[in-house]
């Protein structure tokens, strides 16, 4: 089934006033997971994302753009290249686009590492916490930096945790860590929502680091909307209409 999804910015709550179709986003999914009953941006966003069988991240191949090998950007002559080098990598892969972390790799995540060995109390076993670690590209390049830049201590007593939901990805990370295979001594993947606090248990007095890269905007949230920032605020919904689907506001 295609349908339409629309922004709707009319105020339903209010309907003397002007009610256009103002600020229209036009896309085309095809989905199921959206009923009869409308539902919030949040459930939306859990669904597309996440659905088992339509869920962007639970696709097999393809949701985190892998670089085959790292920039080399001292190669190029002016910014013009680098951005023709841009075009044609993401041609090759077909790809929406590379995170930071792959595209500066290793550079990106080296530098993170570095600044966690320069403020860490190193006198304690490193424990380091990733969420959403995409293909594996940061574990294992900020596991690399530990193993050839911290004392031999720190990277032999360290532990690098991912929590996963993708199972894809969590198999990505795994491969991709084991390219190494030190690492995987210290090294695992927790197939998991980070959201899901059960899966936390425990509380660990004990430090540790938790590293996020791009990952806050995909965690579901709702959205409000005001015309004009004074009036009411009010919560957008997802619904079909006449076989289309498009976003209705309510008040709050
Ligand atoms: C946009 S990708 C970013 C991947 C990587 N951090 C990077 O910067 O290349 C978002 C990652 O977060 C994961 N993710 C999203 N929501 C999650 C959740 N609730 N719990 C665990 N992982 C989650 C996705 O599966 C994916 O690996």
């Amino acid at each position: 089934m295609v349908l339409r999804f629309g922004l709707r910015s009319c105020l339903q709550a209010a309907p003397n006033r002007q009610c256009g179709m103002q600020r229209i986003l036009l896309a085309f999914f095809s989905v199921s997971f959206v009923g009869d009953k409308p539902v919030l941006v949040r459930d939306f966003i859990r669904a597309a994302l996440y659905d088992p069988n339509q869920g962007y991240f639970s696709k097999l191949s393809g949701p985190v753009g892998v670089l085959e090998k790292s920039v080399r950007f001292n190669h190029f002559k002016d910014r013009h290249a680098y951005l023709q080098y841009l075009d044609k990598i993401y041609k090759q892969q077909d790809i929406a686009w590379f995170t930071p972390v792959e595209l500066f790799k290793p550079w990106y995540a080296h530098a993170i590492a570095e600044a966690i060995l320069r403020t860490t109390n190193l006198s304690m076993p490193l424990k380091i916490y990733e969420i959403g670690g995409g293909s594996g590209t940061c574990a294992k390049c900020v596991m690399d930096y530990m193993m050839l830049n911290a004392p031999e201590r720190v990277y032999n007593n360290m532990s690098y945790i991912s929590v996963e939901i993708s199972p894809s990805l969590a198999n990505k990370q795994l491969e991709t860590v084991g390219e190494v295979p030190r690492h995987l001594d210290r090294y695992k993947v927790e197939h998991r929502d980070a959201l899901d606090r059960s899966g936390w248990r425990h509380v660990d007095s004990h430090p540790c680091w938790v590293i996020m890269l791009e990952v806050l905007d995909n965690l579901p949230h709702d959205l409000v909307f005001s015309p004009d920032q004074v009036s009411a605020w009010m919560e957008v919904w997802i619904e079909k209409e006449q076989g289309r689907k498009f976003t209705s506001i309510g008040d709050l």
